[in-house]
C-alpha cells in the first residue's frame, strides 16, 4: 500500500523556520510508523534525524506526535493511519533537530521528585519486605518508560514550562505509596509547590496519551488527596 507521510523538518544551522518534507513510500499494513521513518532515513535523505532504540515499545525514545497526538512510532501501525501521515517533534520542549528534541527540561522533572528510594533504616538481613497488597498499590505507576507523551501533550505544560508535569507525578507516586519509603513527606512538599501538582486541571490528555495505558490522572488524583490529608 501507498502512504505520503510528512514530517516537520528543522536544522537550526541552516533552516530559519521549520518546514514540511513529503515522502511517498510502498509500504506494508504490517510497518509501523518507525519503519516509515527509517525508509526515509535509509532511502531518501539520510540527514532525517530521529531517536529510537529498542523498537519495541520498551525504551521511550521515539515518543513523536503522528497526526498530532503523542505516540510511539514503533507501536504504531501504518494500516491504522489515513493515506497522509504527518510526524512532528514532541509539542513544548526544544526542537534539536527534526524529530529529536532535547529531554533536559524534562529529565529535571523527574530528578525534582527525588525517584529513588529513601530509607535511613538498617537494611535488614534479607530483603525489605512487602505484601502483595502493598505492591499492588502503586503497581500501575511503575510501569512509566519515561517517554514523555504525557507531559508533551498537557496544555498545563504548554501554558507553563516550570509546572513538573505528569510524568513527575507518577513517578512520585511510585515511591510515595511504596511502604519501603520513607521520603513521602519531602516528596509531597516539593509536589506543593505553586508549579507542582496543582497546576493539573484534571484534562487527561496526559492519560490518552500515555503509551504504557498508565491512569496517569488517577495517580495525580491520588497524590493530591494525600497532600490534603498529610496537611502539609
Ligand atoms: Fe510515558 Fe506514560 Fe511514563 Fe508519561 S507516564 S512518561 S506517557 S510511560
Ligand atoms: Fe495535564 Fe493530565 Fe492534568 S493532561 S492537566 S496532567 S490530567
Ligand atoms: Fe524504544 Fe520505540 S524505539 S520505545
Amino acid at each position: 500500500m501507498r502512504k505520503t507521510v510528512r514530517i516537520k523538518r528543522y536544522n537550526p544551522e541552516k533552516d530559519d523556520a521549520p518546514w514540511w518534507g513529503e515522502y511517498e513510500l510502498e509500504v506494508d499494513p504490517t510497518d509501523r510508523v518507525l519503519d516509515a521513518l527509517h525508509m526515509v532515513k535509509w532511502y531518501k535523505d539520510g540527514t532525517l534525524t530521529l531517536r529510537r532504540s529498542c523498537a519495541m515499545g520498551i525504551c521511550g525514545s521515539d515518543a513523536m506526535r503522528i497526526n498530532g497526538k503523542n505516540k510511539l512510532a514503533c507501536k504504531t501501525l501504518l494500516k491504522d493511519l489515513p493515506d497522509v501521515i504527518t510526524v512532528e517533534p514532541m509539542l513544548g520542549l526544544p526542537v534539536i533537530k527534526d524529530l529529536v528534541v532535547d529531554m533536559e527540561p524534562f529529565m529535571a522533572q523527574y530528578r525534582s521528585v527525588m525517584p529513588w528510594l529513601i530509607n535511613e533504616t538498617a537494611p535488614p538481613p534479607t530483603e525489605r519486605k512487602q505484601s502483595i497488597a502493598e505492591r499492588e498499590i502503586f503497581d500501575d505507576t511503575t510501569k512509566c518508560i519515561l517517554c514523555a507523551c504525557c507531559t508533551t501533550s498537557c496544555p498545563s505544560f504548554w501554558a507553563n514550562g516550570e509546572y513538573v508535569g505528569p510524568m513527575a507525578v507518577v513517578q512520585a507516586h511510585r515511591f510515595i505509596f511504596d511502604s519501603r519509603d520513607h521520603g513521602a513527606a519531602q516528596r509531597l512538599a516539593i509536589l506543593n509547590d505553586p508549579d507542582g501538582v496543582w497546576r493539573c486541571r484534571t484534562i487527561f490528555n496526559c492519560t490518552k496519551a500515555c503509551p504504557r495505558e498508565i491512569e496517569i490522572t488517577r495517580a495525580i488524583g491520588e497524590v493530591k488527596k494525600a497532600l490534603i490529608f498529610s496537611r502539609i
